[in-house]
């Protein structure tokens, strides 16, 4: 007889978060949301963490070179998508991994008596946001601070101001003595959230001339892209990268949505874990095949797997919620239930960095999303099973999303979000987050009773 499980599966909008004690040091500010994102023992530090819990989802909609670069500025990481042929993925990871590659000489300086004005017309010809403000006005000057998109609202001041009034002063800056080398270099831009680190799809198909390829392209990381990681593809997958090239490739896998999926991954060797079938925005797997899980029962007991791992083996496999998430507070709901990071495609897709067009649609601007399962994107590899490349039925959607604006604009906005969220639980840190959120389901009429009600709108303007 076949297993039935004895309660429905869930999603995240059937959950809240129930307030703890919030004490006076309790604020965003102090709020980390570092995460770890590769496998490590008890006691040891992973090799890999990330500043924000958020990476991009590996599609061709949403993660290009541009997205890695925006993305990883904010603390987070793209995954650049596997559905392309290995010359052009490897070369747009070298052309990410190219923004960070080397030091070069500021294109984009200004004199301590540069206005606004300059700044913006400096903006215009270089198309550099961050610009030095030396003595001499010249690469080779004194450096006196920076200026940065943050640093002034175009709108609300006067182009007339000077930068000395708005720059970030040299004191206030993280800096480098002028010996430092590449290595030390990046580790202190990745540890101050400023490092663009290319991640990369590849699929149990051609991965034994993919890998080798996208190492050798500066990958960092790589992630098998598949629909469904409980198969034996992905165990010869992660097989073949741990006798090639033992612990120094880092590989993520995925997707399973139980405990016995997690266990056979981690056993197999994945360096973290994605969670979540058929949750995903663009996604009709569920309509097509009926298979899935709702996403919050699903991460619910995948990361209790990973905890019961870890009480038995003492490591650590981080897991990574894939897919589903429409609100922000979602993120907030997803971290609070175990995932140790966030996977999202629509929430990027909106923006200017992800790779589609912009379209204006009867007075709105939208952005093209299309799922990767879409006979668009045609990335048939993603759910094959037998070791074929063809596949006859579509699992994802061609679709538009509303155009939302820059990446460093919302990231910031959803973020601040879910620290205040914590705030409101009294904890200030993820793995705090786990330990002691309370979280309680709710009844169909508590869902109704949570959006406004019985009013009248007077503005439609409320955002969410
Ligand atoms: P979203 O954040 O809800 O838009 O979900 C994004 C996730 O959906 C991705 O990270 C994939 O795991 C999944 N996905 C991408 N393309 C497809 C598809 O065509 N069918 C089903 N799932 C997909």
């Amino acid at each position: 007889m076949a297993y039935y499980y004895p309660e429905p599966s869930r999603t995240f909008s059937e959950y809240l978060l129930v307030p703890g004690y919030t004490s006076e040091d309790c604020r965003p500010d102090n709020v980390s949301l570092k995460a770890p994102m590769v496998r490590f023992k008890k006691g040891e530090e992973p090799a890999l963490s990330l500043n924000v819990p958020m990476v991009s989802a590996i599609m061709q909609a949403v993660s290009g070179e541009k997205m890695a670069i925006a993305l990883a500025k904010e603390g987070g990481v793209a995954f650049i998508f596997g559905s392309q042929s290995i010359e052009s993925e490897a070369a747009m990871v070298s052309r990410a991994k190219a923004y960070k590659a080397g030091f070069v000489a500021s294109d984009s300086n200004l004199k301590p008596d540069s206005t606004l004005a300059d700044v913006l017309a400096l903006l215009k010809i270089t198309g550099h946001s961050t610009m030095a403000v030396t003595d001499s006005g010249t690469p080779n000057g004194k450096l006196l601070g920076l200026v940065t998109s943050r640093d002034y609202r175009v709108s609300r001041m006067s182009h007339d101001v000077k930068v000395t009034e708005f720059m970030t002063p040299v004191d206030r800056l993280i800096t480098a003595p002028k010996n430092t080398t590449l290595k030390q270099a990046n580790d202190i831009i990745w540890e101050h959230k400023l490092n663009a680190l290319p991640i990369v799809g590849i699929n149990t198909l051609d991965y034994e001339e993919r890998v080798p390829a996208l190492v050798e392209a500066g990958a960092d990381i790589l992630c098998i892209d598949s629909s469904e990681g409980f198969t034996v593809w992905q165990k010869r997958t992660l097989e073949f990268i741990r006798s090639k090239y033992g612990n120094s490739v880092k590989i993520g896998a995925g997707n399973v949505v139980d405990r016995e999926g997690f266990l056979f991954l981690a056993e197999a060797g994945a360096d973290f874990i994605k969670v979540g079938i058929g949750g995903g925005s663009i996604c009709i797997t569920r309509e097509q095949k009926g298979i899935g899980r709702g996403q919050a029962t699903a991460l619910i007991e995948v990361a209790a797997a990973r905890d019961e791992y870890f009480e038995k083996t003492g490591i650590y496999v981080p897991i990574c919620s894939d897919g589903g998430i429409v609100l922000d507070y979602h993120m907030t709901l997803a971290l609070a239930m175990g995932a140790d990071f966030l996977m999202l495609g629509r929430y990027f897709a909106r923006f200017d960095e992800s790779p589609t067009n912009k379209l204006n649609i009867n007075g709105t601007y939208v952005k093209e999303y299309w799922g990767e399962g879409s006979n668009r994107a045609r990335n048939w590899q993603r759910y094959d099973l037998g070791g074929t490349s063809d596949l006859s039925f579509e699992e994802g959607v061609d679709s538009y999303v509303v155009y939302a604006g820059s990446l460093q604009d919302n990231v910031a906005k959803s973020l601040y979000k879910v620290k205040s969220t914590m705030c409101n639980c009294g904890v200030m840190s993820i793995p705090d987050l786990q330990e002691n959120a309370k979280i309680t389901l709710v009844s169909s009429t508590s869902i109704v009773e949570g959006g406004y009600h019985d009013v009248t709108l007077r503005s439609t303007n409320t955002t969410v």
